[in-house]
């Protein structure tokens, strides 16, 4: 998982591939550089750290030249050294290369290139592509047939740029299953991992499919197909993301910016067709059984999905992690899977579609990432239309997932007869008056939560737990608190605590309790005993109650309030308020909110 960038100009490309590194800095940040032809070869600088820091060291910017590729880094094979970073040359230099993914057969292909006699710098399986480019092209004397030869040889997931000596002001670009688009405009022309790194320069934008290559110019580009060479005409699309909206607007972090961007973000998702919908609905209605995977925080809110179509259309509907897939056999021919990813890039995502292709399930999703290599390896995509998210760990999409989801399964209790329409109508107004409320929230209650955050800091230790759609609610909320403010915390479901976990409670233990409504009686009481369940432990309990409900109040350490909505919608509310709480733990704590460590935006690696 890495960024890539490629840029040829008629002006000097060095600070503009240094602006693309820092977009793209949230796919990876342990090392990157560049290389630029200078009028003679191929420069080189590169160094681990991130981007900033590595400017500080090598100055990008005393590069000379208009064609240019640069990387930044999130080690997979071999360790975060300088040797290990990229760009990669071959053994004579006349190739230099980045590259995303994995060449999963590298081990032979590197043994083979040192029984010829090549040297390997670095223990990645990229070097292995640059030395294959010279040995092929010593055998024909041909860039484009080095180029297509080389990647016959390789097995695995690649995106890779290419610039070489033979062929100034050319750069090469290929991809199979992670990603890679063109930008084009009027003198330069950009390759990227991801059209954030040239937003601010060019918005159209032409999306590479897999085993299509690009071979491209300060002021061309041709497509070609990579099993014949012929050429592809390729649709320009515009991009409608502004380069405001990919910035912080303001906010200190971009998670801040993106916990407030959410009442936009659930209006976008309440836009999107209803015929968008309803493809999806009829498969869940059609398809024997139907599932709903995800990995991470994309697993949570398939739970919560779990829950939703149980509610609203009487179905079960099971969540499976994205990383387990291979260790069930959940899926036949007559299955749906609805798979849900926020980049659409995800490995682990990735190969369980694979798996529900390959036994002739229909598969859908929902995706945030337009022309991401999930959205266009499924039969249906919904693009959920919630911008870029910056920061490394999920919330606007997160949320905005679930507000599709909702819509989905209102849309399957309709075709099903467990719901009629006037009042799937009537939820639809309440997620509308949802994103009204959560404005509110967010305006109102931030110094609040921030203040309790600050109290609560020092807390190593937390159980986060809710019952009903409230468990997966407290494990998503435990999620972000681990990325974000690496402290301790476990999600459960809260009925589970007296068949184990209580064990560990006593006066230095702090639960978080995801508490429903006074209306969900059962749910209510339920998770109000095992409130005291911790109580009786002298453990201390923080919670959620209206304003006015004293009586919980008093049994509570610490309390947010929240406002009066819908019941359905307070476990959304809840969510919203442990985004925040997480968040101002970490700032209380002076952690790298947008880039926790050892961790990257987009998991392309299994
Ligand atoms: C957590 C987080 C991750 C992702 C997971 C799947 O905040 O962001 O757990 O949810 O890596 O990523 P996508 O949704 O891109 O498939």
């Amino acid at each position: 998982m890495c960024g890539i960038s490629a840029i040829a100009s008629h002006k000097q490309v060095a600070s503009k591939l240094l602006n693309t590194l820092l977009n793209l800095e949230y796919r990876g940040y342990d090392s990157c550089g560049m290389s630029i032809y200078d009028g003679v070869q191929i420069q080189h600088k590169k160094n681990i750290g991130n981007v900033n820091e590595v400017n500080h060291k090598v100055d990008f910017l005393s590069m000379k030249g208009s064609t240019g590729i640069a990387h930044t880094r999130w080690a997979t094979h071999g360790g975060v050294t300088m040797e290990n970073s990229h760009p990669h040359p071959s053994n004579d230099n006349n190739f230099a290369i980045v590259h995303n993914g994995i060449f999963s057969n590298y081990q032979d292909l590197k043994e083979e290139l040192i029984q010829k006699g090549y040297l390997f710098k670095s223990t990645t399986d990229t070097e292995v592509f640059s030395n294959l480019l010279q040995d092929e092209y010593r055998k024909s004397q041909n860039i484009e047939d080095a180029f297509c030869e080389s990647l016959k040889k390789i097995e695995g997931s690649y995106a890779i740029a290419m610039i070489t000596n033979y062929n100034p002001g050319v750069i090469y670009a290929v991809k199979k299953d992670s990603p890679l688009v063109i930008g084009v405009n009027d003198g330069t022309n950009y390759i990227s991992s991801d059209i954030n790194a040239f937003i601010s320069e060019t918005k159209d934008t032409i999306l590479l499919g897999d085993f299509e290559y690009v071979i491209m110019t300060k002021d061309s580009y041709e497509v070609k197909k990579l099993s014949n060479r012929n050429k592809i005409l390729k649709e320009v699309i515009k991009v409608k993301w502004d380069r405001e909206t990919a910035r912080r607007g303001g906010f200190s972090h971009y998670m801040l910016k993106e916990i407030f961007d959410q009442p936009q973000t659930i209006r976008n998702a309440l836009q999107i067709q209803t015929d968008q919908l309803e493809e999806i609905a009829r498969k869940f209605i059609n398809k024997e059984q139907s599932f709903c995977v995800g990995v991470g925080t994309t697993y949570y809110i398939a739970m919560i999905g779990t829950y939703l179509f149980s509610k609203f259309a009487n179905m079960y509907v099971p969540a499976i992690s994205s990383d387990e897939y291979p260790n069930l056999i959940p899926v036949k021919k007559d299955h749906h899977v609805l798979f849900l990813s926020q980049s659409g890039e995800t490995y682990d995502t990735r190969m369980a579609i694979r798996a529900a292709k390959n036994c002739g399930a229909s598969t859908s999703a929902i995706v945030n990432v337009v022309g991401s290599s999930i959205s266009q390896t499924v039969d249906h995509c919904i693009y959920q239309q919630s911008g870029p998210e910056i920061c490394v760990v999920s919330t606007k999409a997160a949320l905005s997932q679930i507000i599709i989801l909702w819509q989905v399964a209102l849309r399957v209790g309709v075709l099903r007869n467990k719901l009629t329409q006037k009042e799937a109508d009537a939820f639809h107004d309440h997620l509308h008056e949802f994103a009204e409320i959560i404005e509110k929230v967010l305006n109102e209650e931030s110094g609040f939560i921030r203040g309790l955050a600050m109290e609560t800091s020092n807390i190593n230790n937390w159980l986060f737990m809710g019952k009903g759609i409230y468990y997966p609610i407290a494990l998503e909320s435990a999620l972000k608190m681990k990325e974000v403010t690496y402290l301790h915390a476990e999600g459960l479901p809260s009925g589970f605590l007296k068949h184990g976990t209580l064990a560990m409670v006593d006066e230095n233990l702090y639960s978080l309790f995801f508490l429903p409504s006074r209306e969900k009686t059962h749910l209510f009481e339920s998770t109000l005993m095992a409130i005291e369940e911790v109580k009786t432990r002298k453990g201390k309990v923080v919670s959620f109650c209206l304003e006015d409900d004293t009586k919980t109040k008093e049994l509570l350490d610490y309390y947010f309030v929240i406002p009066k909505i819908h019941s359905e919608l307070t476990p959304l509310i809840e969510l919203v308020m442990a985004q925040l709480f997480s968040y101002y733990s970490a700032l209380h704590l002076g952690l790298n909110i947008d880039k926790p460590r050892n961790l990257a935006k987009s998991v392309t690696v299994g």
